[in-house]
């Protein structure tokens, strides 16, 4: 078993990356919740795969379940309002602890509910898909979506241990493992060269899951995010560079109507992101395509074929990261060195736009 230490300005916790459920009992203990009250929140995909095997193995506590509907559609207070009455039923106090078993959006919304459920009680995660994984259960940030729009209302509120079974993902379908990989190969990119060549050597055995190998990306994703996001824990700056991909990402992603995975748009986003980068001779034409090549290894599209120029670069103004009519780009310095450019030339944004999308001359 792997362990990650992470430390915050607010908080110390591990990370445990392993293959099987085995050593959960053991985290509990480690992390001082023996004779606590546990309480497991999970989806209704995740619950029939390994809700059972997770209870049972935490058969010393007194441990109750809920189940909620899988899907991003979900994520909003009515289902936080539908935990906090299980958590009354059950009689969960202050020293109660959640565990949320899933994937992200079980993570933020478990979180969500242990930082205000009666004004915060621990929460431990074992995240199930990919993008849980490297992404979402590290950096602390909790929430839903409110009238519309994406993790609207929420909370920073770190987990006391997060538990990693890398087992997990060989039931994950296999666009949403595709869709895990991008924000990996992403952050190989903003900040790890190592990782980015250990992507290049072992893609296929990566690509296959092998236990070594996708376990060396987990903690390399983690301990490369834990790192971002310990200089920034509230966002004020650095952890902008986690957005690379995203403002193309987001702006396709939407007029997809959320039909393609993140994931994937960000891989698209990616491509247009490196291309930019070439054109403002940071990295090279090269690059681009040895980034385009990973990505289609590992099942990813690389371009927006059914979205023209123009539609794209009207939606990335709407994006959030607008600042100042300005677009703030998060492109690379070098390879493994992201930063954000707040005066990328129209021409070269919109040239970028036209590698990925459908109407390229
Ligand atoms: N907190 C953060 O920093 C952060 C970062 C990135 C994304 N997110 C959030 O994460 C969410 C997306 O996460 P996600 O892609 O994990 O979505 P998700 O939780 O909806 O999981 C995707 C699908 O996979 C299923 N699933 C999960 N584990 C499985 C397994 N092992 N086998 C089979 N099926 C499984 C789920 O039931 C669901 O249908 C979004 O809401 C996003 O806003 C948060
Ligand atoms: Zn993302």
């Amino acid at each position: 078993m792997k362990e990650l230490k992470i430390k915050t300005p607010t908080a110390e916790y591990p990370i445990y990356i392993t293959q099987g459920f085995d050593k959960l009992a053991e985290s509990f203990k480690k992390a001082g919740f023996e004779g606590r009250k546990l309480c497991i929140i999970t989806d209704s995909f995740v619950a029939p795969l390994y809700l059972e095997t997770v209870k049972s193995l935490l058969s010393e506590w007194d441990v109750s379940h809920y189940v909620f509907k899988a899907g991003e559609e979900n994520k909003n207070l009515d289902t936080i309002s539908d935990f906090y009455r299980h958590f009354i039923d059950e009689k969960l106090d202050r020293k109660s602890v959640l565990v949320a078993l899933g994937g992200g959006v079980t993570g933020d919304m478990t979180g969500f509910a242990a930082a205000t459920y009666m004004r915060g009680i621990p929460f431990v995660q074992i995240p199930t898909t990919l993008l849980a994984q490297v992404d979402s259960s590290v950096g602390g940030k909790t929430g839903v979506d409110f009238m519309g729009n994406k993790n609207m209302v929420g909370a920073f509120y770190q987990p006391s241990f997060v538990y990693i079974n890398s087992e997990t993902l060989s039931t994950l379908p296999k666009e949403q493992v595709a869709s895990g990989m991008a924000e990996a190969v992403k952050t190989a990119y903003i900040s790890d060269k190592e990782l980015l060549s250990y992507f290049n050597e072992n893609a296929p055995a990566i690509k296959a899951l092998e236990p070594e190998k996708i376990q060396h990306v987990i903690y390399s994703c983690c301990k490369a995010k834990a790192y971002v996001v310990n200089q920034d824990e509230k966002e004020s700056g650095l952890r902008e560079i986690l957005n690379f991909g995203h403002t193309f990402g987001h702006a396709i992603e939407k007029m997809s109507g959320f039909k393609l995975l993140h994931g994937e748009c960000v891989a698209i986003g990616m491509a247009a992101a490196l291309h930019l980068s070439a054109a403002m001779e940071k990295t090279t034409q090269k690059d681009m395509e040895e980034a385009e090549k990973l990505l289609e290894f590992f099942d990813l599209p690389i371009r927006a074929e059914n979205f023209g120029t123009d539609d794209i670069y009207k939606q990335m103004f709407y994006d959030k990261k607008t600042k100042n009519g300005k677009l703030n780009i998060v492109l690379l310095e070098d390879i493994g060195r992201a930063y954000t450019e707040k005066n990328a030339p129209e021409d070269k944004v919109k040239a970028a736009i036209e590698h990925i999308a459908g109407d390229k001359k």
